[in-house]
């Protein structure tokens, strides 16, 4: 779609008309044609040769985290291990399905009053209603004043993007700050929903914390209105997460220069094992009667990944703005995808309507999160006892399902190579592909590593 020359909003609505132009913007931008090779223009000659009217169209790129598994599914050897992409593993490095939602999907399986009629635009109502209870706090004053509008997308990329969309066609700012480093889909995501992406620092090497300094004076050197993407917990890649005396702070700034927080909140329960200490970061900002987005994924904490369930929540200042706002999400939904997928929203609705299964899915959240607090400790103690150089405190000092462990590009492909270990470059790995039985053995693969640059 961008190497065409006419945009495919040229006869639309004035709204329509602005992203029409910011999509011809974007098709000359050369950051977003570095994100995608971008194929050379189709000749004539091909096509009256015979030849594939596609045979202009270049091989692109893999995903660089999903690229980690295609290669790790290639390799042949029997202590491979894949530490590239965040899907939770059991001990037994077993993908797990919750007995939650097994139970769950019984349930809706033996409904025979159930059918398979499509969903309304927005999704389920009873989902929806839940899922904004489930992250902004049952006693939200935002949800008891029907300030909030909540729409199914399809999982947390699928709400992002719809979120991205809404906002380049209605708000008046089109400038998105999101951290440095982050989830490296985030740039892709907003940039091709037609806004503009600059990154505040985040991240610092030298502490592996927080950059705090760096992203005030960033933030705060932000045009007032500019959209800032937070991680709502548990940050990716770094598992770095502000303290709540930070966020508190970073929140005073934003509201004094009117920035609009964009909250991604992919790990709700998953960092911490608790569903309301790792939503704290989005209450705070709503419960100052203040304006925000937030994308709910439940892929990682109800180990949803493959059904694709997901919601995004605008709180408003007024009922009858969040109404209009509603009215606006429809728009960019129905051209998209209709409407979007029953079966992982009735699980999840089912869950979280009952107290017993919603009790159920905490005790069950708590020990995927507490297994991978375990790694953190298996790991560093692991390290200790090799004598690998170096100070490895922040794989039990940083949270989630994540560690950002330092080993630089060429340490990693060292530990591919000998050690038939995958990552994604960056030297980032998932805790939670990892277990008692394989922790040795990344603990060699990281010390030959250092000890290799030493
Ligand atoms: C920070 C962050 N946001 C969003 C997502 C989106 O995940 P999904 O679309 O599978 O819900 C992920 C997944 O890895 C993530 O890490």
């Amino acid at each position: 779609m961008h190497s065409g020359k006419t945009s495919p909003f040229s006869s639309f609505s004035p709204a329509d008309r602005r992203l029409s132009a910011l999509y011809r913007h974007l098709e000359g931008s050369s950051s977003i044609a570095a994100m995608d090779s971008i194929a050379a223009a189709p000749t004539s000659a091909s096509s009256a040769a015979g030849a594939s009217v596609f045979d202009h169209v270049v091989r692109g790129p893999e995903d660089p985290i999903l690229g980690v598994t295609v290669a790790y599914n290639k390799d042949q050897s029997p202590v491979k291990l894949n530490l590239g992409v965040g899907a939770y593993r059991t001990e037994e490095g077993k993908p797990l399905v919750l007995n939650v939602v097994r139970r769950a999907e019984q349930m809706l399986v033996n409904d025979n009053s159930r059918v398979k009629e499509y969903l309304p635009i927005v999704g389920l109502a009873d989902f929806n209603k839940l899922s904004a209870k489930l992250i902004l706090g049952a006693d939200s004053p935002a949800i008891q004043e029907n300030r909030v509008t909540t729409v199914q997308c399809l999982s947390g990329t699928g709400s992002l993007r719809v979120g991205a969309e809404f906002l380049a066609r209605h708000y008046h700012e089109h400038t998105i700050y999101i951290p440095q480093p982050t989830w490296g889909n985030h740039p892709k995501v907003f940039g091709f929903a037609g806004l503009s992406v600059k990154s505040y620092r985040y991240y610092d090497p030298a502490t592996r914390g927080l950059d705090f300094q760096g992203l005030l004076e960033d933030l705060g050197s932000a045009p007032s209105g500019a959209i800032v993407l937070l991680h709502a917990c548990a940050h990716n890649p770094t598992g770095v997460d502000p303290t709540p005396q930070q966020w508190e702070q970073i929140r005073q700034l934003m509201r004094s220069k009117a920035l609009l927080p964009f909250f991604d909140s992919a790990y709700q329960g998953f960092a911490s094992g608790n569903l309301d200490a790792d939503a704290q970061s989005v209450r705070i900002f709503v419960n100052d009667g203040g304006e925000c987005l937030v994308a709910q994924s439940y892929a990682k904490n109800l180990g949803l990944y493959g059904e694709r369930v997901g919601a995004l929540s605008i709180v408003c200042r007024t009922a009858d703005v969040a109404g209009r706002v509603e009215s606006q999400l429809k728009l960019v939904i129905r051209p998209m995808y209709s409407n979007p997928p029953l079966h992982g929203a009735s699980i999840v609705a089912t869950i979280l309507k009952d107290r017993n299964m919603f009790q159920e899915w905490t005790i069950e959240l708590k020990a995927m999160a507490d297994r991978i607090i375990t790694m953190r400790q298996k790991l560093f103690d692991a390290l200790c006892s090799r004598g690998t150089p170096g100070d490895w405190s922040h794989i039990i000092k940083q949270i989630g399902m994540f560690t950002f462990t330092g080993l630089n590009s060429e340490q990693v492909a060292f530990m591919t190579k000998e050690y038939h270990i995958y990552m994604t470059s960056d030297g980032r790995i998932s805790m939670a592909g990892l277990s008692s039985k394989t922790v040795p053995h990344l603990a060699d693969a990281i010390h030959a590593a250092v000890k290799r640059a030493a």
